[in-house]
């Protein structure tokens, strides 16, 4: 039995919980639920979801880059080894909330720690174990940040010009990704309505996989 491995990527805002939530449950009812796995990074067996708490964790503001970078390409390992390998080996059709893209964009681009020196660290953490489809959920930066945001003034500070700027160097590093892996990453325009994104989630899958989604196409 051979698996599937399917990574789900964007920034923060472009739906990607919600997107995710209605392609589980509508893969678990045609598969059953036990031919699907969902997980999400970091995180993953006990060992990664603690390395997850260190990364979450608001106290730890001093943490360097480079150690953040570390932490999350080694609960990724964990994850690998303990969770996503059985899973393939079982057959399942594994759902995997972020995987190594999410490290290239936002320690690679938006912590500015390069992107080939994030890909080299997490090269050594994967072993070579790549999705064979990496959804992209594609939004302009304002739009997502606006829909995360509980309270908006309209003043310009210095920390809102800091997070456009992060979100903008986390979206052009997966657009540049997405250029440059064609046959791997499919984007899709998330800043349509939700059943219009699903819809198109569910073409992509489709298209790589003609078993997934069967029924609907
Ligand atoms: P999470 O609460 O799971 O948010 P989301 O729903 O956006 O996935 O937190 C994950 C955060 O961690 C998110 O802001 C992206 C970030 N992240 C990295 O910076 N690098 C990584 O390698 C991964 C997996 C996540």
């Amino acid at each position: 039995m051979k698996g599937k491995f399917i990574s789900f990527e964007g920034s923060d805002g472009a739906g990607k919980t919600s997107v995710l939530r209605a392609i589980r449950a509508d893969l678990e009812k045609q598969l059953g639920a036990a031919a699907v796995m969902y997980t999400r990074e970091p995180g993953g067996d006990h060992i990664s979801e603690q390395i997850r708490q260190i990364l979450m964790d608001s106290k730890n503001t001093a943490m360097d880059a480079r150690t953040e970078a570390l932490l999350f390409a080694a609960a990724r390992r964990q994850h690998v080894v303990a969770d996503l390998k059985p899973a393939l080996a079982a057959g399942k059709v594994i759902l995997c909330d972020r995987y190594v893209d999410s490290s290239i964009a936002y320690q690679g681009a938006a912590r500015h720690l390069g992107e080939q020196e994030v890909w080299q660290i997490n090269q050594f953490a994967i072993d070579g174990l790549m999705p064979e489809l990496t959804i992209y959920l594609d939004i302009p930066t304002e739009l997502g940040l606006k829909r995360i945001a509980t309270h908006r003034t309209d003043e310009v500070n210095r920390l809102d010009k800091e997070q456009l700027d992060f979100y903008h160097a986390v979206r052009h590093s997966y657009l540049r990704l997405a250029e440059k892996e064609p046959a791997r990453i499919k984007t899709i325009d998330a800043s349509q309505s939700l059943d219009q994104v699903i819809a198109d989630v569910k073409a992509a899958m489709h298209a790589k996989f003609t078993d997934l989604f069967a029924n609907e196409f």
